[in-house]
């Protein structure tokens, strides 16, 4: 299956975007990600930028409404071109299967994925905010069950969840994996992270890397490094 590092340009403009990704020339073009703030700045002319430059987009609005929405809303984000859109499986199963025929309207459907839980989310702010009293394994393992049900390719989920998950409802459904950083770095906003290398070694499919590698000295080198750490055996 496919492993790659994907880079979360959590930027404020199509401008900033596309100096950030200048760097990158000569070279593969990285996958990216790309969520509300740029979408919302740029509207939807950026995923088609971005595809007409080469890269492979994970367009990450993370849409949870009723059904009848989503699915209208998913109808028209199906004619875009991303290769990988997603949306919180707390709106329920319904929600999700509505997603899938809205983006089955326009040409390759993109791979569709539910964020779980938030890698945000400590066990303490889940039962004292959300009142779920159960561990997150539990409660992110439970999420992904009824997403694959719902006929979703995978989820958005902690690194040190992925396992679990790939037990739960096998090596095929994907695990997309932000909460990631290099070792000794701060976590910022993350509240559950581990390194590119310990999530190969939990069998993550894709990491997403914003700040490390976004906010580095020299980007291209940090996303190299991403790279190595996450797809070869021996760092
Ligand atoms: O900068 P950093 O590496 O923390 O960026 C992580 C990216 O992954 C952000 O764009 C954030 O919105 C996204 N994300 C996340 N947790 C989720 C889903 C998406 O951090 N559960």
């Amino acid at each position: 299956m496919a492993k790659d590092v994907i880079i979360a340009c959590d930027f404020p403009s199509g401008e900033e975007t596309m100096a950030f990704l200048d760097k990158f020339q000569g070279r593969a073009r990285p996958y990216v990600k790309i969520g509300m703030e740029l979408f919302y700045a740029q509207g939807p002319d950026i995923v088609r930028r971005l595809k007409d430059r080469g890269h492979s987009v994970f367009l990450d609005l993370k849409l949870h409404d009723i059904p009848n929405t989503v699915g209208r809303a998913m109808g028209v984000l199906s004619h875009l071109g991303a290769d990988m859109v997603n949306l919180h499986a707390a709106g329920g199963s319904a929600m999700m299967e509505a997603a899938i025929e809205g983006l089955s309207r326009g040409g390759q459907r993109p791979l569709l994925i539910a964020v779980t839980q938030l890698t945000s989310t400590s066990q303490e702010r889940l039962e004292r905010e959300l009142l779920i009293p159960r561990p997150m394994e539990e409660v992110v393992t439970s999420y992904a069950r009824t997403a694959k049900a719902a006929g979703l390719n995978g989820v958005v989920c902690s690194p040190l969840e992925a396992g679990t998950i790939h037990a739960a409802c096998g090596d095929g459904f994907l695990t997309v994996t932000p909460g990631v950083r290099f070792a000794g770095a701060a976590g910022d906003d993350q509240q559950r992270v581990t390194t590119p290398a310990g999530a190969r070694s939990l069998g993550s499919d894709y990491i997403v890397v914003g700040r490390p590698i976004t906010q580095a000295p020299d980007p291209v080198a940090a996303y190299e490094k991403c790279l190595r750490e996450f797809l070869t055996d021996n760092n």
